[in-house]
């Protein structure tokens, strides 16, 4: 059965282009993303594996370690490194997994015969120090992923672990808050001392709490 939020996200012991790891010690008490690719050497997977290597200094201010898996064995990862930093003009510095038996693959079900054959579909997993799925994306093939995205919902996603806020459409870090609709008004008063606005009684809106 495929894998549902705050379902654990399964461990497995792997060789990846960093040495072999075990998934849950390398998460250690961190936040993580596991994420697919298609296939080493396509152009479309080249951009995005750099696009991950540039901003990992954003997932590292976040507490959140980074992980790509494909069905290529560790020969083809190796070799294509090459390729993405010189081609994206970056260094890699996160881990790729072979995973040429599909072990990962089929644990987090990562292939989806429908939409590619044999290999993994571009997919996301958020994970969260208690190692559940906080947050999954699924793309094809033809649509590389957007990458701030995946920041602002871990930014989400990291607020809303601590504070009984949720955030809007289009929320960036730093924008006024939705306070659930579990808490009442006067629970509101001391929660939110920033101060809230009631547009509707069940559209309430505060300050960011953490900033
Ligand atoms: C790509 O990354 O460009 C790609 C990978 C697999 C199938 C099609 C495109």
């Amino acid at each position: 059965m495929a894998l549902r939020l705050g379902d654990e996200a399964p461990n497995f012991t792997a060789e990846t282009t960093e040495g072999t790891i075990n998934f849950h010690e390398w998460l250690g008490n961190s936040w993580g993303i596991l994420f697919s690719h298609p296939k080493d050497f396509t152009p479309v997977c080249t951009t995005e594996l750099g696009t991950v290597a540039k901003i990992t200094p954003e997932f590292q201010k976040r507490g959140v370690k980074v992980i790509a898996v494909s069905v290529d064995p560790l020969d083809s990862h190796k070799g294509w490194i090459s390729d993405i930093n010189e081609t994206q003009k970056t260094t890699m510095n996160y881990p790729i997994i072979a995973d040429p038996d599909k072990k990962v693959a089929n644990l987090y079900d990562m292939i989806h015969p429908n939409a590619l054959d044999n290999m993994t579909v571009r997919s996301v997993f958020v994970i969260g120090p208690d190692k559940k799925i906080k947050l999954t994306l699924t793309y094809p093939a033809s649509c590389g992923r957007n990458f701030d995205e995946l920041l602002r919902v871990v930014d989400s996603l990291q607020l809303t672990s601590k504070y009984k806020v949720a955030t809007p459409a289009n929320w960036k870090d730093g924008e006024d808050c939705i306070i659930t609709p579990a808490v009442n008004d006067a629970e509101a008063k001391t929660l939110f001392p920033k101060g809230f606005k009631t547009i509707k009684p069940y559209l309430r809106y505060t300050p960011q709490p953490n900033k």
